[in-house]
């Protein structure tokens, strides 16, 4: 492979359109039309298979299932037992990062993010409810693989290497730091330290600390409980996360009772945080860092501020929740790694005020100030944490359009959020300037260095289908110059170094004309350049590109491929196509 994923951009036919178009004068609405040609479907069944753009290669890394150690049995869907589970790759992939191990090996941490009992159990009979749901519990989470790059330019997985483990929500045990560690509300029956946690879930967006640390954000953790308090002190904040619908996984209720949130009521505030996992530490134990704050957590991307300290930008995945960042009270050590170890305990909290004037003003969630205070329920800086959403609510921070992906831009350091979409929205904002909003935006803060506390922010683009373009287009609400594309519901994002955006879409409805999928977008005098490179197979989701050192490689999830089909009669049976195999979520390779 000599190309890098820059050289196979460059040789665009779009590019070379784009280009043209521009040294004739013509304007970005007359784009519009020449940017859609990339969206013409290809002359390929989409339904069943993913689809790549001409030039461009795919392969498996790994797939559900598939073992990580050279005990772990191959994958057998007639055998799959908790046992044969517990060194297999998880269920439901979704953020993969990539670290470093000298010049062709490198660590792969991937998070699993939800068990589907359809999925997962629709081709065997002979499994218990009671080992269904084990080998659910130990099929999220993450795993942790080591990966090497052949001669042949392939990356395969290292099933011999000592890193490679899987932690689980069965019987990985996790700790938790910071504010919330210890306090009154997270002791459960089963731990009276408040502190040890048995197993993470809901492992969906995450981030890469500067120094070399895995982050991974709980997100839909009520899909794994049963019931809710309806009375007492933690009525409100099960409302509020929205336990007690009794969907996906309650069924793990029956298995372990402390997944039942009625009788348990503390279980569920031991989720929901952002969980730190050194790749490289055999033996670590995941922690979850309560300061950062508890929410349904996408992305969690992290840097180093103008003055070294750690800030976190956080995403919170729910329609009308807010967007936040952390601060590190201290410096990032950038010699010795292992002295940030405790870094992400002590810091302030911010949720984010998109001002229509295009300031964002970042509000401290800091315990006795402003509305944060006994009177409103918030005892301590653990109530300010554990409650978070409920505190940026009190600060009238904005309510956001599903803020899900978060990428800072090479060069200018300017933060892209995706907000997905938001047809629950009937009042809208500048930063959130349609009411509904179907097809989602791209917005991205304007800083100098991310540890100031306000900063600027404008909106990117505008998603938007194929029949409303040119409405969008010409609405005067739209407080940009025109950028709405037929490109809807942008969700998971990177950057590659030479700034082009690599996005990823999430549900885009049949009205958008084209299919999930992951894209690049670039800017280039202010105008946008849209391509499709990959989309995926029927009822899949793209999650997570995430680009190797070398630039040659981009790793991307593929979760819940044939969702919502009859599992005798899979929509799709990627990336297998054996009838003998269910369809699988897997790690593809595009380069
Ligand atoms: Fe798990 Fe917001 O996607
Ligand atoms: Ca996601
Ligand atoms: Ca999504």
């Amino acid at each position: 492979m000599t190309k890098t994923l820059t050289d196979l951009l460059e040789a665009r036919l779009t590019r070379r359109h784009f280009i043209a178009g521009a040294g004739a004068g013509v304007t970005m609405s007359l784009l519009v039309p020449k940017l859609s040609w990339a969206l013409t479907p290809p002359p390929v069944d989409v339904t069943k298979s993913a689809v790549l753009k001409p030039g461009w290669t795919e392969s498996i890394l790994i797939r559900w299932g598939d073992p990580l150690t050279p005990q772990a049995p191959a994958f057998n869907p007639a055998e799959t037992n908790p046992e044969n589970t517990r060194d297999q790759f998880g269920f439901n992939n979704d953020y993969i990062a990539l670290f470093p191990l000298g010049e062709r090996d490198a660590l792969l941490v991937v998070n699993h993010e939800f068990s589907d009992p359809v999925l997962m159990h629709g081709q065997r009979g002979k499994a218990t409810a009671k080992a269904r749901a084990t080998i659910e519990m130990l099929s999220v989470g993450m795993s942790v693989f080591q990966i090497h790059l052949g001669d042949t330019g392939q990356w395969s997985v290292v099933r011999e290497s000592p890193y490679n483990r899987r932690i689980n929500a069965r019987d990985t045990l996790c700790m938790a730091s910071g504010p919330a560690a210890g306090d009154a509300r997270l002791i459960t029956t089963a731990d009276p330290t408040g502190k040890l946690i048995m197993g993470t879930l809901a492992n969906c967006g995450g981030g890469v600390t500067p120094w070399g640390t895995f982050l991974s954000g709980e997100e839909n953790i009520d899909l794994f409980f049963r019931g809710r308090a309806t009375q007492g002190p933690e009525a409100e904040n099960h409302a509020r996360f929205g336990l007690g619908n009794d969907k996906l996984m309650q069924h793990w209720a029956a298995v372990d009772g402390r997944f039942d949130a009625a009788k348990e009521p503390n279980e569920p505030n031991r989720f929901g945080w952002v969980v730190e996992v050194n790749p490289k530490d055999i033996e670590g134990i995941p922690i979850k860092r309560t300061a950062l704050g508890r929410m349904k957590h996408e992305y969690t991307t992290a840097i180093s501020g103008s003055n070294g300290r750690c800030v976190v930008y956080l995403s919170d995945d729910e329609e009308n929740a807010c967007f936040y960042k952390f601060v590190s009270q201290t410096a990032v050590d950038a010699e010795n790694p292992a002295n940030n170890r405790d870094l992400l305990d002590q810091g302030i909290l911010y949720a984010a005020k998109f001002d229509d004037n295009g300031d964002v003003r970042w509000l401290p969630l800091i315990y006795g100030e402003g509305p944060l205070t006994p009177e409103h329920g918030f005892n301590s800086q653990a109530d300010v944490v554990i409650d978070a959403r409920k505190a940026a609510n009190m600060l009238q921070a904005t309510p956001m359009d599903r803020a899900e992906g978060i990428a800072i831009h090479p060069q200018t350091g300017a933060v892209y959020i995706a907000l997905t979409k938001n047809p629950k929205r009937s009042v809208s904002d500048a930063a959130n300037p349609r009411a509904p909003n179907l097809w989602g935006h791209l917005i991205r803060i304007i800083t100098n260095g991310h540890e100031d506390l306000r900063d600027r922010w404008d909106i990117v683009i505008l998603g938007t289908d194929k029949t409303h373009a040119q409405k969008e287009v010409a609405n005067p609400k739209i407080p940009y110059h025109p950028k709405a594309i037929p490109f809807a519901n942008p969700d998971n994002l990177t950057f590659t170094p030479d700034g082009t955006l690599w996005v990823c879409t999430d549900g885009a409805p049949k009205s958008a004309g084209v299919p999930d999928g992951l894209y690049t977008l670039k800017e280039e005098d202010k105008h946008w350049i849209l391509d499709q490179v990959y989309r995926v197979p029927v009822g899949a989701e793209p999650c997570c590109p995430t680009v190797s050192p070398d630039q040659k490689s981009l790793f991307l999830s593929i979760q819940h491929p044939a969702q919502k089909s009859p599992p005798h009669a899979p929509s799709t049976r990627w990336p297998d196509f054996s009838p003998k195999l269910p369809p699988r979520p897997a790690v593809v390779v595009l380069g």
